[in-house]
């Protein structure tokens, strides 16, 4: 399949997600056609108003408001303890924040498991009081009652297989999936499953490039590859590893493109030496 390059000033397309030139919010229709024109585009996440409108004047076409916040925005250790309330409200936040961005919410763990009623409850909260365009959970054939119920009520649902990180308890830490001919059956079951069940892109995480490729060539949605290859139609990454904040070790699929952290605590060692030293405030930063 051959990708249109599009970045912003290359014009190539005023339809394009990355790049175009329309301002209005993206919807998943756009996600559709950009799939029918073989685009790749980015994906990133956001846990509140001004990261967001960073990302949204960049252009990121998509957010998504993941419960990933557990790891690196609420300072859980994994994503588990994360509530509907706490998505409901960052997703919110980062819908105020961007103008342009479809915004997927995130329905976190123990917000649709209980079955299909159970998910169109979470969802419509996450649609009517944050005002996400979109939800997404996590599960292939496992959840596609979930997802066609969602669906079927107007709400579109972006899907998640491979590593799915709520059920790292069940795996016992975060190990590549689909490796084998049976674990690769299983997945690509699961993806047509969520595209059966009305999903409009699926996200394939720490899955074999060779098996997302082929996932993506059979899916007539989109897939949305993290350490799942380079042939997936989108690309999603973690803001917080994307743009160097994280601390610590960082998964091997992840590439850095800033050194925020270290940005961060220069700028706090520069004011805290500045005070200390009678420095800060100098006198155009006081009134008299
Ligand atoms: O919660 C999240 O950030 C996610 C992405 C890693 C896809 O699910």
């Amino acid at each position: 399949m051959t990708h249109a390059l599009n970045t912003p000033d290359s014009g190539k397309s005023s339809k394009a997600l990355y790049g175009g030139t329309s301002s209005r919010r993206i919807t998943v229709r756009d996600i559709a056609a950009a799939k029918q024109r073989g685009e790749k585009w980015p994906m990133l996440t956001a846990y509140d108003a001004m990261t967001a409108s960073v990302f949204d004047e960049a252009g990121i076409p998509v957010m998504l408001v993941g419960d990933s916040m557990g790891n690196c925005h609420l300072g859980y250790d994994s994503t588990v303890p994360v509530t509907l309330d706490q998505v409901t409200m960052l997703s919110a936040a980062v819908v105020r924040g961007t103008k342009r961005a479809l915004i997927v919410g995130d329905m976190p763990f123990g917000s649709y498991q209980e079955g299909a009623v159970q998910a169109l409850r979470s969802a419509t909260r996450l649609m009517k009081e944050a005002g996400v365009g979109a939800v997404k959970l996590e599960g292939g054939e496992r959840s596609a009652h979930q997802i066609e119920l969602l669906v079927n009520s107007g709400i579109p649902v972006m899907a998640h297989i491979g590593l799915t990180p709520q059920s790292v308890n069940a795996y016992g830490g975060y190990p590549v999936q689909g490796r084998g001919e049976e674990a690769a059956q299983q997945l690509l079951r699961d993806a047509k499953a969520v595209q059966d069940a009305g999903a409009f892109a699926v996200v394939l995480e720490l899955v074999p490039a060779e098996l997302s490729a082929e996932v993506t060539r059979i899916l007539h949605i989109p897939t949305v590859g993290i350490g799942a290859g380079v042939e997936c139609d989108a690309q999603v990454l973690v803001w917080t590893d994307m743009a160097g904040m994280t601390a610590g070790r960082l998964p091997r699929f992840v590439k850095q493109y800033a050194r925020m952290r270290e940005v961060l605590g220069d700028a706090a060692k520069a004011f805290a030496e500045d005070v200390v030293a009678g420095a800060y405030p100098a006198e155009e930063h006081s009134f008299h």
